[in-house]
Protein backbone atom coordinates (compact mmCIF):
# COMPACT_ATOMS: atom_id res chain seq x y z
CA UNK A 1 0.00 0.00 0.00
CA UNK A 2 2.51 2.64 1.21
CA UNK A 3 5.81 2.68 -1.02
CA UNK A 4 9.25 1.94 0.53
CA UNK A 5 10.38 5.36 -0.78
CA UNK A 6 8.40 7.52 1.10
CA UNK A 7 7.91 5.84 4.05
CA UNK A 8 9.27 7.90 7.47
CA UNK A 9 9.82 4.69 8.94
CA UNK A 10 11.04 1.48 7.37
CA UNK A 11 12.16 -1.58 9.86
CA UNK A 12 13.39 -4.66 8.11
CA UNK A 13 14.19 -8.13 9.79
CA UNK A 14 15.49 -5.78 12.95
CA UNK A 15 17.22 -8.31 15.47
CA UNK A 16 18.06 -7.33 19.12
CA UNK A 17 19.25 -9.43 22.05
CA UNK A 18 20.89 -8.45 25.68
CA UNK A 19 22.77 -11.54 26.32
CA UNK A 20 21.04 -14.31 25.51
CA UNK A 21 17.48 -12.38 25.77
CA UNK A 22 16.16 -12.67 22.24
CA UNK A 23 13.86 -9.73 22.61
CA UNK A 24 13.35 -8.41 18.63
CA UNK A 25 13.46 -11.51 16.32
CA UNK A 26 13.12 -9.56 12.97
CA UNK A 27 10.89 -7.29 13.39
CA UNK A 28 9.35 -5.53 9.74
CA UNK A 29 7.44 -2.49 9.91
CA UNK A 30 6.39 0.46 7.94
CA UNK A 31 4.85 4.10 9.07
CA UNK A 32 3.16 5.91 6.49
CA UNK A 33 4.37 9.99 6.20
CA UNK A 34 2.06 11.95 8.49
CA UNK A 35 0.45 8.76 9.47
CA UNK A 36 -0.38 7.33 13.92
CA UNK A 37 1.32 4.03 14.05
CA UNK A 38 0.50 2.60 17.09
CA UNK A 39 2.79 -0.57 18.14
CA UNK A 40 1.08 -2.61 20.53
CA UNK A 41 2.68 -4.99 23.08
CA UNK A 42 2.69 -6.77 26.67
CA UNK A 43 5.20 -5.58 29.06
CA UNK A 44 8.85 -7.02 28.04
CA UNK A 45 8.05 -7.40 24.58
CA UNK A 46 10.26 -5.07 23.36
CA UNK A 47 8.72 -2.03 22.56
CA UNK A 48 10.93 0.55 24.15
CA UNK A 49 13.87 -1.52 22.60
CA UNK A 50 12.83 -0.66 18.92
CA UNK A 51 11.96 2.80 19.95
CA UNK A 52 15.06 3.15 21.00
CA UNK A 53 16.62 1.72 18.23
CA UNK A 54 14.77 3.87 15.91
CA UNK A 55 15.97 6.83 17.90
CA UNK A 56 19.61 5.69 17.72
CA UNK A 57 19.92 5.70 21.31
CA UNK A 58 20.53 1.99 20.91
CA UNK A 59 22.15 -0.62 17.83
CA UNK A 60 20.38 -3.49 16.46
CA UNK A 61 22.28 -6.88 15.71
CA UNK A 62 20.87 -7.27 13.03
CA UNK A 63 18.47 -6.23 10.14
CA UNK A 64 17.91 -2.76 8.99
CA UNK A 65 16.04 0.63 9.44
CA UNK A 66 15.55 4.07 8.17
CA UNK A 67 13.87 7.04 9.64
CA UNK A 68 12.96 9.82 7.51
CA UNK A 69 14.31 8.38 4.83
CA UNK A 70 17.83 7.63 6.92
CA UNK A 71 19.36 4.84 7.62
CA UNK A 72 19.49 4.61 11.86
CA UNK A 73 23.03 2.73 11.73
CA UNK A 74 24.75 4.62 8.94
CA UNK A 75 23.00 7.87 9.40
CA UNK A 76 22.13 8.56 12.63
CA UNK A 77 23.33 12.28 13.09
CA UNK A 78 20.62 12.73 10.01
CA UNK A 79 17.97 10.59 11.83
CA UNK A 80 18.25 12.69 14.96
CA UNK A 81 17.79 16.17 13.65
CA UNK A 82 14.96 14.39 11.87
CA UNK A 83 12.82 13.16 14.83
CA UNK A 84 11.45 13.79 18.86
CA UNK A 85 11.22 11.14 21.60
CA UNK A 86 9.00 11.23 24.66
CA UNK A 87 9.88 8.90 26.54
CA UNK A 88 7.53 7.68 29.92
CA UNK A 89 9.75 9.86 32.08
CA UNK A 90 9.24 13.87 31.46
CA UNK A 91 12.27 15.76 30.38
CA UNK A 92 10.78 18.54 32.07
CA UNK A 93 12.74 21.05 34.93
CA UNK A 94 10.04 21.23 37.41
CA UNK A 95 11.69 24.39 38.65
CA UNK A 96 11.05 26.60 35.60
CA UNK A 97 7.85 27.36 34.85
CA UNK A 98 6.52 25.90 31.34
CA UNK A 99 7.46 28.82 29.43
CA UNK A 100 11.28 28.76 30.80
CA UNK A 101 11.43 24.75 29.98
CA UNK A 102 10.35 25.58 26.37
CA UNK A 103 12.64 28.98 25.78
CA UNK A 104 15.12 26.33 27.58
CA UNK A 105 15.30 23.96 24.75
CA UNK A 106 14.91 26.15 21.84
CA UNK A 107 18.05 27.64 23.12
CA UNK A 108 19.80 24.47 22.88
CA UNK A 109 18.48 23.63 20.08
CA UNK A 110 20.39 27.22 18.57
CA UNK A 111 16.68 28.60 17.68
CA UNK A 112 16.16 32.06 16.46
CA UNK A 113 13.36 34.29 18.65
CA UNK A 114 13.04 31.51 21.64
CA UNK A 115 10.23 33.35 23.33
CA UNK A 116 8.27 33.49 20.15
CA UNK A 117 8.58 29.91 19.44
CA UNK A 118 7.63 29.05 23.34
CA UNK A 119 4.50 31.37 23.33
CA UNK A 120 3.47 29.68 19.73
CA UNK A 121 3.73 25.93 21.49
CA UNK A 122 2.07 27.32 24.65
CA UNK A 123 -1.00 28.29 23.03
CA UNK A 124 -0.84 25.38 20.77
CA UNK A 125 -1.17 23.02 23.74
CA UNK A 126 -3.96 25.12 25.99
CA UNK A 127 -1.23 25.96 28.70
CA UNK A 128 -0.84 29.71 27.87
CA UNK A 129 -2.65 31.03 31.30
CA UNK A 130 -0.23 28.08 33.13
CA UNK A 131 2.66 29.14 31.24
CA UNK A 132 4.58 31.60 33.93
CA UNK A 133 3.82 28.72 36.45
CA UNK A 134 6.55 26.50 37.83
CA UNK A 135 6.06 23.15 35.55
CA UNK A 136 5.74 21.20 39.62
CA UNK A 137 2.41 22.86 39.81
CA UNK A 138 1.35 21.20 36.68
CA UNK A 139 -0.98 18.58 36.63
CA UNK A 140 0.03 14.86 35.47
CA UNK A 141 -1.62 15.86 31.91
CA UNK A 142 -0.19 19.53 32.20
CA UNK A 143 3.31 18.11 32.61
CA UNK A 144 2.84 15.15 29.50
CA UNK A 145 1.44 18.02 27.14
CA UNK A 146 4.55 20.42 27.89
CA UNK A 147 6.62 17.16 27.73
CA UNK A 148 4.85 16.86 24.12
CA UNK A 149 5.24 20.57 23.06
CA UNK A 150 9.25 20.63 24.36
CA UNK A 151 9.89 17.53 22.21
CA UNK A 152 8.29 19.52 19.05
CA UNK A 153 10.74 22.32 19.13
CA UNK A 154 12.52 22.56 15.75
CA UNK A 155 9.58 21.05 13.79
CA UNK A 156 11.07 17.41 13.68
CA UNK A 157 8.79 15.70 10.78
CA UNK A 158 8.90 12.32 13.09
CA UNK A 159 8.00 11.83 16.39
CA UNK A 160 8.25 8.75 18.99
CA UNK A 161 5.95 8.64 22.02
CA UNK A 162 6.88 5.89 24.03
CA UNK A 163 3.41 5.54 26.43
CA UNK A 164 2.56 8.94 26.53
CA UNK A 165 -0.54 8.69 28.44
CA UNK A 166 0.74 6.21 31.15
CA UNK A 167 -0.66 6.86 34.45
CA UNK A 168 -2.90 9.42 33.40
CA UNK A 169 -6.14 10.12 34.72
CA UNK A 170 -9.42 9.74 31.58
CA UNK A 171 -9.08 13.27 30.78
CA UNK A 172 -5.12 14.03 30.68
CA UNK A 173 -5.19 11.43 28.35
CA UNK A 174 -8.10 12.38 25.83
CA UNK A 175 -6.00 16.16 25.86
CA UNK A 176 -2.50 14.16 24.67
CA UNK A 177 -4.89 12.40 22.28
CA UNK A 178 -5.96 15.51 21.03
CA UNK A 179 -2.16 17.05 20.59
CA UNK A 180 -1.58 13.62 19.10
CA UNK A 181 -4.15 14.15 16.76
CA UNK A 182 -3.61 17.88 15.59
CA UNK A 183 0.26 16.58 15.19
CA UNK A 184 -0.75 14.09 12.50
CA UNK A 185 -3.28 16.23 10.87
CA UNK A 186 -0.17 18.67 10.58
CA UNK A 187 1.70 16.41 8.91
CA UNK A 188 3.74 15.09 11.66
CA UNK A 189 4.54 11.33 11.58
CA UNK A 190 3.73 9.58 14.38
CA UNK A 191 4.71 6.33 16.24
CA UNK A 192 4.03 5.64 19.66
CA UNK A 193 3.74 2.83 21.96
CA UNK A 194 0.92 2.02 24.37
CA UNK A 195 -0.33 -0.91 26.18
CA UNK A 196 -3.41 0.87 26.07
CA UNK A 197 -5.98 -1.02 23.08
CA UNK A 198 -8.28 1.91 23.56
CA UNK A 199 -5.89 4.77 22.65
CA UNK A 200 -4.38 2.32 19.77
CA UNK A 201 -8.36 2.15 18.77
CA UNK A 202 -9.11 5.61 18.90
CA UNK A 203 -5.98 7.01 17.66
CA UNK A 204 -3.73 4.98 15.19
CA UNK A 205 -4.46 5.03 11.53
CA UNK A 206 -2.11 1.37 11.53
CA UNK A 207 -1.74 -0.85 14.55
CA UNK A 208 0.81 -3.65 14.91
CA UNK A 209 1.09 -6.23 17.70
CA UNK A 210 5.02 -7.33 18.35
CA UNK A 211 4.60 -10.29 20.14
CA UNK A 212 7.47 -12.84 20.87
CA UNK A 213 9.87 -10.84 19.38
CA UNK A 214 7.83 -10.02 16.00
CA UNK A 215 4.67 -8.55 14.49
CA UNK A 216 2.25 -10.73 14.62
CA UNK A 217 -0.21 -8.34 13.45
CA UNK A 218 -0.29 -5.08 11.49
CA UNK A 219 -3.08 -3.15 9.85
CA UNK A 220 -5.84 -0.83 10.31
CA UNK A 221 -8.54 -1.06 12.72
CA UNK A 222 -10.74 -2.60 10.15
CA UNK A 223 -8.21 -5.46 8.87
CA UNK A 224 -7.61 -6.46 12.08
CA UNK A 225 -10.95 -7.01 13.00
CA UNK A 226 -11.27 -9.28 9.83
CA UNK A 227 -8.82 -11.48 11.90
CA UNK A 228 -11.62 -12.47 14.08
CA UNK A 229 -14.95 -13.83 13.09
CA UNK A 230 -17.77 -11.16 14.22
CA UNK A 231 -18.84 -12.53 17.64
CA UNK A 232 -22.62 -14.47 17.92
CA UNK A 233 -25.35 -11.85 16.23
CA UNK A 234 -27.93 -10.59 19.12
CA UNK A 235 -29.72 -8.07 17.93
CA UNK A 236 -27.05 -6.05 16.13
CA UNK A 237 -23.86 -8.09 14.86
CA UNK A 238 -21.05 -7.23 17.57
CA UNK A 239 -17.80 -6.77 15.98
CA UNK A 240 -14.78 -7.55 17.81
CA UNK A 241 -13.15 -5.52 20.06
CA UNK A 242 -9.52 -4.37 19.71
CA UNK A 243 -8.57 -5.75 23.25
CA UNK A 244 -10.10 -9.17 21.65
CA UNK A 245 -8.19 -9.04 18.98
CA UNK A 246 -4.99 -8.80 20.88
CA UNK A 247 -5.81 -11.19 23.30
CA UNK A 248 -6.46 -13.52 20.73
CA UNK A 249 -3.48 -13.10 18.50
CA UNK A 250 -1.17 -13.43 21.60
CA UNK A 251 -2.91 -16.36 22.29
CA UNK A 252 -4.17 -15.73 25.60
CA UNK A 253 -7.57 -16.50 26.63
CA UNK A 254 -9.77 -13.90 27.02
CA UNK A 255 -11.38 -13.94 30.52
CA UNK A 256 -15.70 -13.70 30.66
CA UNK A 257 -16.33 -14.83 26.91
CA UNK A 258 -19.28 -13.86 25.90
N1 LIG B 1 19.59 -2.54 28.49
C1 LIG B 1 19.04 -3.72 28.72
N2 LIG B 1 19.75 -4.74 29.23
C2 LIG B 1 19.19 -5.96 29.44
N3 LIG B 1 17.90 -6.25 29.18
C3 LIG B 1 17.14 -5.29 28.67
C4 LIG B 1 17.65 -3.96 28.42
N4 LIG B 1 16.66 -3.21 27.91
C5 LIG B 1 15.57 -4.01 27.86
N5 LIG B 1 15.86 -5.26 28.31
C6 LIG B 1 14.93 -6.39 28.35
O1 LIG B 1 14.38 -6.53 27.06
C7 LIG B 1 13.01 -6.86 27.14
C8 LIG B 1 12.21 -5.85 26.38
O2 LIG B 1 12.24 -4.62 27.08
P1 LIG B 1 11.47 -3.33 26.59
O3 LIG B 1 11.74 -2.27 27.58
O4 LIG B 1 11.83 -3.06 25.18
O5 LIG B 1 9.95 -3.81 26.65
P2 LIG B 1 8.62 -2.97 26.51
O6 LIG B 1 7.81 -3.65 25.46
O7 LIG B 1 8.95 -1.54 26.28
O8 LIG B 1 7.93 -3.18 27.91
P3 LIG B 1 7.01 -2.17 28.79
O9 LIG B 1 5.64 -2.33 28.23
O10 LIG B 1 7.11 -2.73 30.16
O11 LIG B 1 7.56 -0.79 28.66
C9 LIG B 1 12.67 -6.95 28.62
O12 LIG B 1 12.74 -8.28 29.02
C10 LIG B 1 13.76 -6.14 29.27
O13 LIG B 1 14.02 -6.59 30.56
MG1 LIG C 1 8.55 0.23 27.33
Amino acid sequence: MTSTRTSAVRVSGLEKSFDDLHVLRGVDLEVAPGSIFALLGSNGAGKTTLVRILSTLLRADAGSASVAGYDVATQAADVRASISLTGQFAAVDELLSGRENLVLVANLRHLKDPGAIADDLLARFSLTDAGSRKASTYSGGMRRRLDIAMSLIGDPPVIFLDEPTTGLDPQARLEVWDVVKELAGQGTTVLLTTQYLDEAEQLADRIAILHEGRIIADGTLAELKQLLPPAEIEYVEKQPTLEEIFLAVVGTESKGSR
